[in-house]
């Protein structure tokens, strides 16, 4: 290997892991902003549940879909092909529909609309299919919704639910997953090494994901989240 290539990679990973950094403070923000579960009236559980259900159960694959049409390095398409196959095999819309009406919190018009602008951001970025602020949004995604499975499943039980499902599968698959996403951004990157994102590109779809996901857990009564 020459030294070039040596620093290339150098440069890549630390690259990465900036990025990662710069998540894993996202994510801890959100979860720090969740209201406390014990606090909340059946309703406000019952509208958090819902809200993350009208989002998830029609989109998180065509993300990912967007997320393959971006890619270019062989890696980058075959962890997310894996991705897309265990969503389909497994039929996690299915098992998600099935936590929210055992939660009692199957999406209403009113919950779709709360969340709709917000969603329709996230929608018109993955249509730009720009390959490295896309998988690094799905990246934060996939690291978000590992740590915040604990929290769903404890709302989905104090509306009377015993269906863990998909909170267990999604707790637990997710922390492969998000490592997984991780490499094929290192491989993306290295591609595009001679176009490098600018700071303000490179996170917009984070930016955009961090509201809808705002708008999923806020009361919608006080407004959408900045
Ligand atoms: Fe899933």
């Amino acid at each position: 290997m020459t030294s070039v290539t040596c620093n290339l990679l150098t440069r890549d990973r630390s690259r990465t892991e900036s990025i990662q950094e710069h998540i894993d403070c996202v994510v801890e923000d959100l979860l720090a902003s969740l209201r406390r579960a014990d606090r909340l009236s059946s309703s406000e559980r019952r509208g958090i549940i819902a809200r993350y259900t009208a989002v998830l159960e029609g989109n998180f694959i065509y993300w990912m879909t967007g997320a393959y049409l971006s890619v270019s390095s062989d890696l980058a398409r075959s962890i997310i092909l894996d991705n897309l196959r265990e969503e389909v095999r497994d039929c996690h819309p299915g098992m998600l529909r099935r936590f929210a009406t055992a939660a009692h919190a199957v999406p209403k018009d009113t919950d779709a609309l709360a969340v709709s602008r917000s969603l329709s951001n996230v929608r018109l970025f993955i249509g730009r299919l720009s390959p490295v602020p896309i998988v690094v949004m799905m990246a934060f995604f996939e690291g978000f919704i590992q740590r915040f499975m604990a929290y769903l499943a404890d709302l989905a039980q104090r509306q009377g639910s015993m269906e863990q499902e998909y909170t267990d599968v999604h707790g637990v698959c997710d922390v492969a997953h998000t490592q997984e996403l991780f490499r094929a951004l290192e491989a993306e990157i290295s591609l595009a090494h001679d176009s490098r994102e600018p700071e303000e590109t490179l996170f917009e779809g984070v930016e955009f994901l961090r509201t809808l996901i705002c708008d999923i857990v806020a009361e919608p009564e006080f407004g959408t989240c900045q």
